[in-house]
């Protein structure tokens, strides 16, 4: 059966993890599927990465010419920012591409009109990874919860500042030095300012906001404060009185409308959310039905991201695929492939 064809618009460390993923992966992933998913063409600054991570992928130096290729099923746009990221992805919904997006900043500053050329143009965006790296976190919100009504979602939803707080907390490490940490390990943005003062982490909860209570994304109503002015005094003082700082990203259906915010929080150190180290995110929901709910894993890096970015193709794939005869087999097995298993 034909190959999805994937388009993919940056190969910096999660375009490479995505790569990376397709290729160690590809045979799970056609049997889960039942059809192969391969990155046909890449656009990014340097053709040797290209030719060096994808190298069965065609360079292709402008944007715009890979989102106009017909042979692209699916366009994943990993440029991060607004600037030619919005251009290319709208550009691919008009052209009627699916896409696929970890752009957090993307979504929470244009998702309304995203979303509504989407729906116009009748093409899915998808965007696990742009919260919380590799939590399915919005797959939990949308399908798992979705007989709930949502009453808040509180969460651990930046990695680097995460990263930073655990290392001066156990190692007393300095700020500046945690922080170029987590950029060489590829957890922080391009501009980290937008990891250290919050930005990042409201961008998340503005994104989780919209889908738990159907309201459009309103990044300009979320109270951000970061995490740059603390020092390792306030971090051991919390400590003495038996806290942990964590900054937090907090949505709350109140009387008076939907509370969005981001600020460091204290925590008693017996909560789950206060034992939540390094790199590790967690998101808690609480809702009407189910009660409370915690999801905890990766909140970044190239791996843990490129595994949400692959399952939203894998995800996309399944619904162009949608025909009887393709339909995924429950339990995604062949009869011929059964492995013994031993209870
Ligand atoms: N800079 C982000 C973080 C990357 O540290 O969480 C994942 O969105």
């Amino acid at each position: 059966m034909q190959a999805i064809n994937i388009g993919l618009l940056g190969l910096g460390t999660v375009g490479g993890g995505v790569a990376q993923v397709l290729r160690d992966n590809a045979q799970e992933i056609a049997r889960r599927l039942g059809r192969d998913v391969r990155i046909i063409a890449v656009c990014d600054k340097s053709a040797e990465r290209v030719a060096e991570l994808c190298p069965q992928a065609t360079f292709v130096a402008n944007p715009m010419d890979l989102v106009a290729r017909e042979d692209v099923d699916i366009v994943v746009e990993l440029f991060g920012g607004t600037g030619m990221a919005k251009e290319a992805v709208l550009q691919a919904i008009q052209l009627g591409k699916h896409i696929v997006t970890a752009n957090k900043k993307l979504l929470a500053e244009y998702g309304n009109e995203i979303f509504a050329l989407a729906e116009q143009k009748n093409v899915m965006v998808q965007f696990e990874a742009a919260v919380a790296g590799g939590i399915p976190v919005i797959k939990a919100l949308r399908e798992g919860l979705a007989a709930n009504q949502i009453q808040s979602i509180a969460g651990i939803i930046n990695g680097t500042s995460n990263f930073i707080l655990t290392e001066m907390r156990e190692k007393g490490s300095a700020f500046k030095d945690v922080l170029a940490e987590a950029q060489r390990l590829g957890y922080a943005e391009a501009d980290p300012t937008f990891d250290i003062e919050g930005h990042d982490a409201g961008h998340k909860i503005t994104i989780m906001s919209a889908l738990a209570f159907g309201t459009p994304v309103n990044f300009g109503a979320c109270y951000l404060e970061g995490i740059s002015k603390l020092d390792s005094r306030d971090i051991k003082y919390a400590e003495e009185l038996g806290y942990r700082v964590k900054l937090l990203g907090i949505t709350r259906k109140t009387e008076k409308g939907i509370e969005l915010r981001v600020h460091p929080t204290l925590i008693p150190e017996c909560r789950l959310l206060a034992n939540v180290n390094g790199v590790m995110n967690a998101v808690r929901v609480n809702a009407d039905m189910v009660g409370e709910t915690l999801y905890y894993g990766a909140g970044a890096g190239a791996l843990p991201t490129a595994s949400a970015v692959v399952a939203d193709l894998i995800d996309i794939s399944r619904l162009i695929t949608a025909d009887t005869e393709n339909r995924v087999p429950h339990l995604a097995f062949q009869p011929s492939q059964v492995v013994p298993q031993n209870f």
